[in-house]
């Protein structure tokens, strides 16, 4: 990080949009039904009356009744679209049934291995449907919360949208935690359904997902029922009366099933996402103004239209595969590519073959993705066609300028532009972003989303112009989580006390002279791994629960890859050795306890961290001697002579 750091503070090339694209986008379009002249017009004029352009978007979009007024904020509470009824997968599927995309291809969905099934808006619909009935039979109410643990499998979206449509309320878990981490958040969610399948294959190995399942499900009392896709047809223990296969379930279901008339405000699903507790938190999303903010960033920042084919290669278990291959998708009524495999898997074509084939004209990746294929070199994109390519996507973590440039030329052909999204589970839509009519400057998200007010602050509260300091946004927007599950104090304390009405991103971002936004990246202690949150409290937790570990300390270590890695520091119990083999017997315990995208690449045995008098592990001194930085102050440390232990143990 540190050096993509210094080559972003030093980027000052411009690239201009092509005006054939500007002319056409959806923006510009819009822009001229109310005269709106350029790009500072639109932000200028969205800023000065937000719920004149939010109750715009929301027209777009169907309601069963009304709402009486677009925003109530009782800061840093608010409620969109009030009193209006609702509900986002009437949005989704229903609407198009009724008019001309009814039998438009939703998905195509690739498997690991190669197999390919599409689904239309009428068949994703009725598959919906089925399942709808299938989880009223089982006593799912409005309300309820169903817990979704299943691979990209064309089942996932088809779960989470017979919750919407009951009005349950979908828990997704990331396939990639394990056992533990799903056991923490359906406990957590009170989830009386658990849906997932036998198992999946990643890189060719078999993982087994629902043997992880019964390995907590007795420290998970609400559950009653889990729901079991056989995707892969392996062996599996099935509990009678507790575990029913998916398809048994929907066998003799109507594909008939009515909305539930949701209000605006009511829940559409938690996502579980990392803080700087090891406990997760339960970030809930609404169905109205979700739909709304995710839709309308989706129609402007990327374009879409309805011959576009629109890949956003995430993982649904994710906010960017909630917001942007399930829900906004739909509602604009695209044709998306699901793909369950991974990038480099059998070789480092898969990606650019995917593109080739199905014809994606947008696409939506991750900068470590993009360096990875760097890696790898530009001989396996230059392989295929990628003409269809028109615009291209970049969320997760900073993209370093020379990522953007391989992007811009390796895939974009030089004529794609890069839409480099800032966002959060937490916003539910990008907030800051370039938009297809703006310049671009490699590696910054440009501005922010007409309406948004964003700030740089220092810890005074005193807004920065220039320098780097704390991201805020000052006011509401649609798509904002509206608490955390269960923790409603930790909703106010986490994010709207440090400084008064404004929501603190945890991030920290740099303003240039054009008011162009630089995200640096967290300052709390959560790491961002491949563009994955993972906290440290998390992982430390997971490490002590090892009967070896005493005391443990996680920090970020820069990689040029992944962004970071995790780098553990452990005391050990006096009866325990340190050697090579209790090391990967850590590892091995980390993965079981949270997944395998928080087990750590280093792992350092010392007698003693660095503290303060009063106990406090001062992970400053770890985070600068693991960055080979300079430690600073270390006078208000009790055993200044852990400080060298460190540097042994590294
Ligand atoms: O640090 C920022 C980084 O990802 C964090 C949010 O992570 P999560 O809630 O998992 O959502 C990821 C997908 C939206 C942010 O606090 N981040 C996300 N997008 C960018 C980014 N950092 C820099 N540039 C981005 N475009």
């Amino acid at each position: 990080m540190g050096k993509n750091l210094d080559a972003l503070l030093k980027e000052e090339r411009i690239f201009k949009p092509d005006e054939e694209l500007v002319s056409n986008s959806n923006i510009k379009q819009w822009m001229d039904m109310h005269g709106i002249k350029n790009y500072d017009e639109l932000l200028e004029k969205s800023a000065a009356n937000p719920e004149w352009f939010w109750d715009e978007m929301a027209r777009d979009l169907v309601w069963f009744e009304d709402y009486n007024e677009v925003l109530e904020w009782k800061a840093p509470h608010a409620s969109w679209f009030l009193d209006g009824k609702f509900n986002i997968a009437y949005n989704a599927l229903d609407r198009h049934i009724k008019s001309g995309r009814k039998n438009k291809l939703a998905y195509i969905w690739e498997s690991e291995k190669g197999e390919v099934r599409k689904f239309t808006y009428f068949e994703l619909y009725r598959e919906v449907n089925r399942l709808a009935n299938a989880l009223k039979k089982m006593g799912i109410k409005k309300g309820d919360r169903v817990s979704i643990y299943l691979p990209m499998i064309p089942e996932l979206p088809i779960a989470m949208l017979a919750c919407a449509r009951i009005g349950a309320v979908h828990s997704v878990v990331f396939s990639g935690f394990w056992a533990k981490a799903f056991q923490e958040r359906a406990k957590d969610a009170q989830s009386k359904v658990a849906i997932t399948a036998d198992g999946f294959y990643r890189r060719g190995k078999l993982l087994k997902l629902k043997d992880t399942l019964d390995e907590v499900m007795e420290h998970i009392p609400s559950l009653e029922k889990v729901v079991v896709v056989k995707n892969t047809h392996c062996d599996l223990d099935m509990k009678k009366g507790r575990d029913v296969y998916w398809e048994e379930v929907i066998q003799n279901e109507s594909m008939e099933c009515s909305c539930e008339e949701m209000d605006s405000e009511d829940p559409l699903f938690i996502l579980y996402t990392s803080g700087t507790t090891g406990k997760p938190k339960g970030v809930l999303h609404t169905h109205g103004g979700y739909a709304v903010g995710a839709s309308t960033t989706l129609k402007f920042v990327f374009d879409i239209k309805d011959q576009d084919i629109w890949w956003c290669a995430a993982d649904i278990g994710w906010i960017t595969g909630h917001s942007y291959i399930v829900y906004a998708p739909l509602i604009l009524g695209a044709t998306s590519v699901m793909f369950e495999g991974t990038p480099d898997y059998p070789d480092p074509g898969r990606f650019w073959e995917i593109i080739e084939k199905y014809g994606v004209s947008i696409f939506y990746t991750a900068p470590t993705t993009i360096r990875l294929f760097m890696k790898y070199g530009e001989k396996w994109p230059q392989k295929y066609n990628m003409n269809t390519l028109r615009i291209l996507g970049s969320v997760g973590e900073p993209i370093n300028p020379e990522a953007w440039m391989w992007y811009h030329q390796h895939i974009g052909n030089r004529k794609c532009p890069i839409m480099d999204t800032w966002w959060q589970t937490e916003t539910g839509m990008h907030l800051i972003t370039p938009l297809p009519i703006t310049p671009l400057k490699p590696g910054s998200a440009v501005k922010p989303f007409p309406t948004i007010k964003a700030e740089i602050k220092d810890d005074e509260g005193n807004t920065l112009t220039k320098g780097g300091g704390h991201l805020v946004i000052k006011n509401p927007w649609p798509a904002m989580f509206r608490t955390l599950f269960g923790e409603p104090e930790r909703y106010v304390e986490s994010y709207w006390s440090k400084f008064p009405d404004t929501y603190l991103s945890g991030d920290v971002a740099r303003l240039d002279q054009d008011g162009y936004y630089w995200i640096q990246g967290r300052e709390d202690d959560v790491l961002n791994v491949a563009g994955h949150r993972i906290s440290t409290a998390e992982v430390e937790s997971a490490l002590v629960s090892h009967p070896s570990v005493v005391e443990s300390a996680v920090v970020g270590k820069p990689d040029l890859l992944k962004g970071e890695e995790i780098s553990a520091f452990v005391v050990l119990g006096e009866e325990y050795q340190a050697d090579p083999q209790l090391k990967n017997e850590l590892r091995d315990h980390v993965r079981k306890e949270i997944g395998p995208i928080a087990s750590p690449s280093y792992i350092g045995f010392v007698d003693d961290l660095p503290k303060t008098r009063s106990g406090k592990i001062m992970r400053r001194v770890i985070k600068a001697k693991v960055k080979s930085e300079d430690v600073g102050d270390t006078s208000t440390l009790a055993n200044p002579e852990s400080v060298d232990a460190l540097d042994r143990a590294i």
